[in-house]
């Protein structure tokens, strides 16, 4: 068919389509790291009595504004928001804690029994600067904890973390801090103001603006000159009233019982406005770059309550959430990580013929649903392509079917690694499987 195409239309017809930028492709080559991290630590947290919670990704952008806080840059300039074709204004979720709050009061799990705790896992959106680490679309596994104030529930939060990162082979250094209530915050912002004001003009342009907006966030910018100015800063924990300063005192303490190493971090404040009291970051050992922390996360017990739940009853809360992507990254480039990076089966079967493609067919299946881990490659002809496979797949025996097992009822079974073969019926396939798998116990 001959067709008529101007230029324009030739040169779309060529373009090549690439992701958007800050947005990655998650390749079959990594799912291992994915699949690794995501069970060990669901098997963690739920014998820590955490149930998962699927939140939406799309929320009232209101929500945001009211929790995370206007004149925070996730509101500001991160977020990725639009209007929906009824007007709604909707954002894509930069973070799961304000969802996690939102569900936790629609549903009334106030009423369940307390601590309510809940893990999530999923893409979070933050119209970012993309760099190494840091992305646009980018996953957490969040833990959130509701309806308990005892310094005692931070300080395992923060353990658990420190357990999810060693079961992973991964080192860590906690950094923590409180930034107090709302009341000795109120004292501290003031003297913090007092001293930045006589360095108001060397600090970064984003600063400038943050003296007004939101001071505590001058406390943790990247920039050289600001960090200069900061690290004399007045610290906030010489302004905690009684209440917090106990509180802190006794978050501390239980982490040294429980041989929890961490680094009070005066400069920690997170960018977040619904924190309160105990707050942390967990960086890989050694490495305390901002955009390499591995985690963060603090208390937030006035949020249920300022965002619609009850006004009678407090709801203490805090949570932490843990960036997937850079904990990958560690675990990719680290060669001992024990992950099994490639497919494992323990049988193969294979063919030779099209009446033997056809048992093997049924016979792969039937296999499967037993528990064993079966591969096949179905579509080749050749055995010896097979047999390959069967060998870059490093399964133990390759199960083959030819025309005489056809018509014999029998199955060839060949130990991969010695070589040796043997003929069986076809109806003790299973029973024979079970006995020379039994020593590594796969069924
Ligand atoms: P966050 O510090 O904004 O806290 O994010 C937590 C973690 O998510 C970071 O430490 C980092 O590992 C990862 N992360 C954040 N932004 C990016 C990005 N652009 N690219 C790659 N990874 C990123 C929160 O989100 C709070 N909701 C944590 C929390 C839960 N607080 C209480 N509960």
């Amino acid at each position: 068919m001959i067709m008529n195409l101007n230029l324009k239309e030739i040169t779309n017809r060529m373009q090549k389509f690439k992701s958007v930028k800050g947005f990655k492709d998650i390749l079959p080559e990594d799912q291992f790291y994915w699949d690794f991290v995501r069970n060990k630590f669901i098997s963690i947290v739920k014998s820590y009595g955490f149930e998962r919670i699927d939140l939406p990704i799309l929320e009232n952008s209101g929500l945001f504004v009211k929790s995370v806080g206007s004149g925070t840059d996730m509101v500001d300039k991160e977020m990725f928001s639009f209007e929906t074709l009824g007007k709604k204004k909707v954002s894509l979720r930069p973070e799961g804690t304000a969802g996690t709050v939102r569900s936790y009061i629609e549903h009334g799990m106030l009423n369940r029994r307390k601590p309510v705790k809940l893990f999530y896992l999923g893409p979070m959106f933050r119209y970012d600067r993309p760099q190494a680490g840091r992305y646009r679309q980018f996953h957490q596994f969040g833990l959130e904890i509701f309806g308990e104030s005892s310094p005692v529930i931070d300080a395992q939060l923060i353990f658990l973390c420190k357990q999810l990162f060693s079961e992973i082979g991964i080192e860590t250094d906690i950094h923590i801090n409180s930034i107090g209530c709302q009341d000795c915050r109120k004292e501290y912002i003031g003297q913090l103001k007092n001293y930045l004001k006589k360095n108001r003009k060397n600090l970064c342009p984003d600063c400038q603006s943050r003296y007004l907006k939101n001071t505590l966030r001058v406390l943790d910018c990247k920039e050289k000159g600001c960090q200069e100015i900061v690290s004399e800063a007045p610290q906030i924990i010489d302004y905690l009233c009684d209440d917090c300063n106990k509180h802190f005192v006794k978050v501390l303490e239980y982490l040294g019982d429980a041989e929890t190493a961490y680094q009070l971090n005066p400069l920690i404040v997170r960018g977040l406005d619904y924190y309160n009291r105990t707050v942390f970051e967990i960086f890989p050992k050694g490495n305390e770059k901002r955009q390499s922390a591995l985690g963060a996360g603090g208390r937030y017990d006035d949020l249920v309550r300022n965002l619609g739940g009850s006004q009678e009853e407090e709801t203490p809360a805090i949570g932490v959430a843990l960036g997937m992507k850079r904990i990958i990254n560690i675990l990719k480039k680290k060669e001992d990580s024990g992950i099994i990076t490639s497919r494992t089966s323990d049988i193969f079967v294979a063919q030779l013929g099209e009446r033997a493609r056809k048992k093997v067919f049924s016979l792969f299946e039937r296999l499967r649903r037993l528990g064993f881990d079966v591969a096949e490659d179905i579509s080749k002809t050749s055995l010896k392509q097979q047999l390959e496979e069967a060998n870059n797949l490093k399964v133990k025996f390759a199960l083959i079917i030819g025309q005489k097992e056809i018509l014999d009822k029998t199955i060839l079974i060949r130990d991969m690694e010695s070589g040796s073969q043997e003929i069986i019926p076809e109806d003790k396939v299973e029973k024979v499987l079970i006995k020379r798998l039994k020593s590594i116990k796969k069924v």
